[in-house]
């Protein structure tokens, strides 16, 4: 039988993992540019900056420190290590957070996992991993770069991480049984997913055996009793929502009709020879609309512009109430704790707390989801209205009891430095140490990456 391109299984590597992105400008320069290319999506907005309610809503845990929106995928290294969420290591051994924080940031990734192992890869603290994990998110990560296939310029797309594998196929979509266009999709949900940090080692796991609906996935974490902290106010046991594009975009109209990730985002262009290639500079498609949208929509650019901008408008108003009133909640729990709530009457609000906040972190995690999966969007946040209000409504009567019946008042969290002194960040001590790890240890991790050769330059 002759083997169709398309349909060829392409085999794990069994050559080493080639994470140094620059070894395939030779071979294809049309890709290699365009992927070059993301470093132009270089601005940086501070979404903590614009939405102080944030650092409330995250109190105790590190994204109430900093949390900007995504940028181009050129930027994941230096955006990792610049974070004020990974802390100041000064040593391998250092905290705060495990090895998992490199892995949806490089194609390193893969190749330690190939060497090391899941176990190895996952193994200690996130700066153990400085000097290894180096080149920016490329091509390894997405193709089997070791395959013949590839060399010839075919796409070889491979799933890079094995715990993907697994969350694939706890769904009932094994990888190798996929179609192209649902492996289009597929390369993607490597990194745009819900994931979580399990065991002692805190390897990166899907929590999708239930489904990958917002219910399934809360329904999971809760059978597990599992939660990333526990908000600083309220003592509620809370989860962190990641950036579950791939979830929501199932739930969409693009999604049901296998619109795929790449369709939208990598469209197929012409090189100045005329000879059609992937566009890799994955950013907003509206920017490619000839080779996006219009692929298969008569409507004119502004006209769904203005669709999406309405949506987007949407979902932006009924995510903020449900900010203020999980705002509230949080102050009223402390409130009740304050003057002397059991455990066992706090209990039944936590969960709701809870439910409604890991509602709407999905929401809005699911970076796009104004586009992807619009009534998704809505129906979640108006679910996470719902269980915020019945906090609220628990806590008023929880209050009454203890004698407090007037409104409990907030503190001034007008701006993000308010809002992070009410919670009791001391930010000048964070940032200089962050400052100091920037200036000393990062450019040790660089130069021990350049003698191992595992850097380019
Ligand atoms: C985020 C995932 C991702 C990254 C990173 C990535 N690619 Fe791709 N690449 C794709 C997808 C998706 C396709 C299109 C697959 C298809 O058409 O089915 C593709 C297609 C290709 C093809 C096949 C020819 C073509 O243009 O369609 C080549 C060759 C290629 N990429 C090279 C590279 C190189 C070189 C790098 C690194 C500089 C890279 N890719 C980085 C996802 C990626
Ligand atoms: C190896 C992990 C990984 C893979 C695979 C991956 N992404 Fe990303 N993506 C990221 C990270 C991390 C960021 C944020 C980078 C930053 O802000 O520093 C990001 C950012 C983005 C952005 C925002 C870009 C901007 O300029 O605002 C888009 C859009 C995106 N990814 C789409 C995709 C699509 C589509 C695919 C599949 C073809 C894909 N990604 C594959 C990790 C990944
Ligand atoms: C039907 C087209 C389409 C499909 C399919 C699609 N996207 Fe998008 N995506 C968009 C558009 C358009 C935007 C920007 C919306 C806007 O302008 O506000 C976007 C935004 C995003 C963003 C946010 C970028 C940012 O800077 O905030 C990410 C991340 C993303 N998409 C990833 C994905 C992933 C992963 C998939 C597949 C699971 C996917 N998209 C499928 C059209 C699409
Ligand atoms: C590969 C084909 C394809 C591409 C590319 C594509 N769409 Fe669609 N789109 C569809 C299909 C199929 C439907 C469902 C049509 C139906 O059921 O009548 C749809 C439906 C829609 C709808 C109406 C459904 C709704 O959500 O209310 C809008 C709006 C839309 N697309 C916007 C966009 C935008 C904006 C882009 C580019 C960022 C885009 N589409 C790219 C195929 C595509």
């Amino acid at each position: 039988m002759p083997a169709h391109a398309a349909d060829a299984v392409v085999p794990a590597p069994s050559a080493p993992v080639e994470a140094k992105n620059s070894t395939f400008v030779d071979k294809h320069p049309d890709q290699f540019s365009s992927w070059k290319a993301t470093s132009e999506q270089s601005e940086r907005s501070d979404a903590l900056g614009e939405d102080p309610r944030m650092v409330i809503l995250w109190a105790g845990y590190p994204f109430s420190r900093d949390y900007n929106k995504p940028r181009g995928h050129a930027y994941a290294v230096t955006d990792v290590r610049e974070s004020l969420r990974t802390g100041a290591p000064k040593t391998a051994e250092d905290g705060p957070l495990p090895m998992a924080c490199w892995s949806c940031k490089s194609p390193d990734v893969a190749r330690l996992i190939q060497k090391e192992g899941e176990e190895g890869y996952f193994h200690g603290k996130w700066a153990r991993g400085g000097p290894e994990i180096v080149n920016d998110l490329g091509c390894a990560d997405c193709h089997n770069t070791a395959s013949p296939e590839f060399a010839q310029g075919k796409p070889a797309l491979t799933i890079s991480r094995p715990y993907i594998e697994r969350g694939l196929v706890s769904i009932g979509k094994p990888f190798d049984k996929a179609s192209n266009n649902d492996k289009q999709s597929m390369v993607c949900a490597q990194c745009h997913v819900e994931y979580y940090f399990s065991g002692a080692d805190k390897a990166v796991k899907l929590p999708w055996d239930d489904g990958t609906r917002v219910e399934d996935m809360e329904k999971y974490y809760d059978t597990i009793a599992f939660s990333d902290w526990t908000n600083s106010l309220s003592k509620a046991p809370m989860v962190k929502a990641q950036h579950p594009e791939y979830e929501t975009w199932r739930t969409g109209i693009h999604g049901k009709n296998n619109v795929s990730c790449v369709d939208c985002h990598m469209p197929k262009v012409q090189n100045t020879q005329g000879k059609l290639y992937t566009d890799h500079k994955i950013g907003n498609p509206f920017d490619k609309f000839g080779q996006t949208c219009a692929n298969c929509h008569t409507q004119d650019k502004a006209t769904l512009q203005d669709i999406v901008a309405e949506r987007k408008a949407a979902i932006q108003a009924l995510k903020l109430k449900v900010e203020n009133q999980l705002v509230h909640a949080h102050f009223e729990a402390k409130a009740a704790w304050d003057a002397g709530a059991t455990e066992a009457e706090m209990k039944p609000i936590l969960t709701d707390i809870r439910h409604a906040q890991w509602r709407w972190d999905l929401a809005i995690a699911s970076h796009g989801i104004h586009m992807h999966a619009p009534e998704e969007g809505l129906r979640i946040l108006g679910s996470a209205l719902d269980k915020a209000a019945d906090a609220r409504t628990k806590l008023v009567r929880l209050l009454a009891t203890k004698g407090i019946t007037e409104e409990i008042q907030l503190p001034d969290i007008s701006t993000k430095e308010k809002a992070q002194q009410a919670v009791g960040l001391n930010m000048q001590q964070i940032t200089a140490e962050k400052q100091d790890f920037l200036e000393t240890v990062v450019p040790q991790w660089d130069e021990q990456a350049r003698k191992a050769g595992l850097l380019s330059q």
